[in-house]
């Protein structure tokens, strides 16, 4: 697909429903009991795979444009699936629903497209097999194909080498049904979207710092969920009202939750021109409209307890750096690497062949802002957070852009282009 320059990009931007607030209401509706209503939800590949694994274990879902119903079948309703669960490219889908899957009364197979097949999933298999699962990776390499077999669960505590929300969850999900107190610390605080959440269904799960901890209830009960706008969406137009010269952004109705903001504070830090309204709560979330003015950055060091706050936003954050006075650093990142592409590479490289002055490092990358870009060929390498971060560079760079594969946004945001090319002149 091809881009080109644009001269401004202005006016109204209403982003789709945040792709993990989306996956955990599909699995946490489908092991509640009663029918559970999802308004605003994610029509992306991602989060249709997980509404096909609940369907194919049993679970009546209907969808209608945007809203989901659920008839949940409690923590013990779901039936051994006929065929192999089929996650697409979806990490959150895999490591979220193995937590489900360990403490069924059947076996299962999951699997999932070339990306999931090379995907760490020891990162589950360890905590979830101390808790007494029995999960193992078919081709014993650590990654998709999974073989899980039901079995009773033991409460554990796990200190996580990782700041990561899926290994988060996947563990509390599985401590649903473990025989006691379940517990999970991480190096620094991930995204809380599962322990909000299933507070909301009557769990009982308490955070303190970087610790969440579930204890056992008999059942959880059927809601209604309003999905907030995902901010990792909302980044590119966040980004592009930024960098675009006289340009004016209002991304309505964007989820705020403070293990998600890291982009707005980054932003703020690098001198954007950013203003937060119109807050408001549901189900613990908070959402806000978020309005972006063309501003002049200066480039800045991001890492430590900020970056799982803004880990899927760093492709187009490494773009914004592009556009800042003087060096920005990103480090502590080295998930990055783990990611739909290794992201560490896919960002350096084709920023590279744009004209940026990018040095990519073990754990992030060193950016030279104030270097012209120039239109050039860019392999999404069927990541969708690569072409959309590649799709704002195009804006501001002289000559076309080529974007390999950009279909692939599909996965998170499927009328990203059509939104871009509305508000850019
Ligand atoms: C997600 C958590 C993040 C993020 C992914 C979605 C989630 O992954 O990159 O897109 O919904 O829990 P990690 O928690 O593994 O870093």
């Amino acid at each position: 697909m091809e881009f080109n320059k644009v001269k401004n990009i202005n006016g109204q931007v209403t982003i789709p429903g945040d792709k993990s607030i989306s996956h955990r209401a599909v699995m946490i509706g489908s092991i509640a009991k009663g029918t559970t209503e999802i308004h605003n939800f994610l029509q992306g590949a991602d989060c249709l795979a997980t509404i096909d694994c609940f369907q194919k274990m049993g679970i009546e879902i209907t969808n209608n444009t945007n809203t989901v119903t659920i008839k949940g079948k409690g923590l013990h309703g779901l039936t051994k699936p006929a065929s192999i669960l089929d996650v697409g490219n979806s990490g959150t889908t895999t490591r979220l629903i193995s937590g489900i899957l360990v403490a069924q009364d059947f076996n299962v197979r999951l699997n999932g497209d070339a990306s999931i097949q090379t995907r760490p999933m020891g990162r589950i298999i360890e905590p979830l097999s101390l808790m007494g699962a029995n999960i193992k990776s078919v081709n014993d390499d650590g990654c998709a194909p999974l073989e899980i077999t039901g079995s009773p669960l033991k409460a554990i505590h796990y200190n996580s080498k990782v700041a990561s929300a899926q290994v988060k969850s996947s563990i509390l999900l599985a401590g649903l049904y473990a025989d006691g107190i379940t517990s999970v610390t991480e190096p620094y605080l991930s995204r809380n979207h599962s322990e909000l959440m299933l507070n909301a269904y009557g769990a009982n799960v308490t955070s303190n710092n970087t610790t969440a901890t579930i204890t056992p209830v008999a059942e959880l009960f059927a809601q209604k969920i309003d999905v907030p706008g995902d901010i990792s969406s909302a980044a590119y137009f966040i980004v592009a009202g930024l960098i675009v010269p006289n340009s004016e952004i209002l991304i309505k109705n964007v989820g705020i939750n403070p293990t998600r903001d890291g982009i707005i504070r980054v932003c703020q830090s690098m001198g954007a021109h950013i203003e937060i309204m119109n807050q408001k709560q549901s189900g613990g979330e908070t959402s806000a409209d978020i309005l972006v003015k063309s501003s002049s950055l200066k480039g800045i060091t991001i890492g430590g307890a900020i970056i799982p706050t803004l880990i899927d936003e760093i492709p187009v954050i490494a773009v914004l750096a592009c556009f800042a006075e003087g060096q920005t650093i990103i480090k502590d990142a080295a998930e990055l690497k783990v990611k739909e592409s290794n992201r560490i590479d896919t960002v350096a490289n084709n920023l590279k062949n744009m004209g940026a002055d990018i040095t990519p490092t073990e754990d992030g990358m060193i950016i030279n802002g104030g270097q012209s870009l120039n239109g050039a060929v860019i392999e999404s390498h069927l990541d969708h957070r690569i072409a959309m971060a590649f799709a704002i560079a195009s804006l501001v760079s002289e000559g076309t852009t080529t974007i390999n594969d950009a279909e692939c946004v599909d996965i998170s945001y499927p009328q990203f282009y059509h939104d871009l090319k509305r508000l850019s002149k």
